[in-house]
């Protein structure tokens, strides 16, 4: 049995008449960028956030570089993140000018640890990026506290967490700003790249759209530098038909984290937490193993396709080391490094699916 990490094409059979009507809907209204493909998604998009607005950007990397923009983040400034993200979250604070500012993780929840922000703000603090990273947001209450004591605007990086809870309320409309990718494979995934900005404040939302399109609300006429970082309308098609199963297969998703856990209960396999505030949607299905390499070489023979999120934390990148940090800076984060593995997750894996892989993880452990 073939267990892939992701399968697309499993999704896609099952919506492909309303998939193809929409994209060529868009080739026959030509459409092609921004139009009303794109209007009407920003318009679901926000209203299933909960937020007043939602511009269509053309990836979560630009999302979060409009954001910051929209923010006035520039040369000089600090921003705050964690290690432990991927690294278009210190691109993004790195393209706005400014200096990423690391935070280290909470072991249980992959994600930033409030209780060690406020010793990382600095005068030069221009926002903070707590990022909720695998489908689990970030402890968002304490984050905001500090920041609205500090009058420091937050963003939240929602790039994994599409419809996720955090105490009942939809990310992306939790703090000042809210980013999204809707990369192929996440949650909410375009045919193609995509991402989207959210927010409630109609000043930052005037200048997202701003921005996004060169700086300019009318051809040819601009009130800042932007940049082309539209979404295209063939995007803005594909994702409302796919926002209407999102819920579906977000608690297809839990299913499956649930059947995980029941099948390695009692092996040595640690399965993620799911921590009381939140309600997870399981972009990533994180684990702890030990010998993980040997693990993943048994597997890839049986025929099983797994993943690490992240193998080397942004401090320690090649790319980020003129930040002068080392190893041994984020402790936490840097311990989670060699054990984690990222199982097979989709809405479609079917329990046989998990059983099997399951299965193999207690062969190679003799468990
Ligand atoms: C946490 C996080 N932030 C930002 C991004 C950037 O999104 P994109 O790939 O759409 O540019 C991603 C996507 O991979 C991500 O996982």
């Amino acid at each position: 049995m073939k267990v892939n990490f992701v399968d697309l094409k499993a999704q896609y059979q099952t919506i492909k008449p309303e998939i193809d009507s929409a994209i060529q809907n868009v080739i026959s209204n030509t459409a092609f960028v921004l139009g009303k493909a794109v209007a009407e998604f920003e318009q679901e998009f926000a209203s299933y956030c909960d937020v007043n607005h939602g511009m269509g950007i053309n990836s979560g990397t630009s999302a979060l570089i409009m954001a910051l923009k929209a923010l006035e983040v520039a040369e000089g400034d600090e921003v705050i993140t964690t290690p432990n993200t991927f690294i278009a979250t210190a691109e993004a604070i790195s393209y706005a000018g400014a200096k990423p500012v690391f935070v280290d993780i909470e072991e249980k929840s992959y994600n930033m640890d409030p209780t060690k922000l406020e010793k990382a703000i600095t005068g030069k603090t221009k926002a903070i990026i707590p990022v909720h990273l695998y489908g689990q947001p970030a402890d968002m209450d304490p984050i905001l506290q500090i920041a609205e004591k500090k009058e420091i605007p937050v963003i939240e990086d929602s790039a994994q967490a599409h419809g996720a809870l955090y105490k009942e309320k939809k990310t992306g409309g939790l703090a000042m700003v809210g980013c999204f990718s809707f990369y192929p494979g996440k949650n909410l995934g375009a045919y193609g790249e995509g991402g989207a900005v959210t927010t409630n404040h109609d000043d930052i939302a005037q200048k997202v759209r701003m921005l996004r399109d060169h700086g300019s609300s009318k051809k040819f006429y601009h009130e800042y530098i932007g940049n082309n970082c539209r979404l295209e309308g063939i995007q803005g098609a594909v994702l409302s038909v796919k926002l209407k199963h999102l819920d579906k297969w977000n608690d297809g998703r839990r299913e499956n984290a649930n059947l995980y856990r029941k099948y390695l209960k009692g092996s040595s396999v640690k399965v993620p937490e799911e921590m009381p505030y939140s309600k997870h949607v399981y972009h990533v299905f994180c684990v702890r193993v030990k010998e993980r390499e040997k693990l993943i070489d048994f597997l890839k023979e049986k025929d099983i396709y797994t993943n690490i999120h992240y193998p080397i934390p942004i401090h320690l990148q090649n790319a980020y080391s003129f930040l002068g940090y080392k190893k041994g800076s984020f402790p936490v984060t840097e311990g989670c490094m060699d054990e984690i593995l990222s199982l097979p997750m989709f809405a479609e894996l079917t329990e046989e699916q998990i059983k099997y892989t399951t299965d193999c993880i207690r062969e190679f452990y003799g468990e």
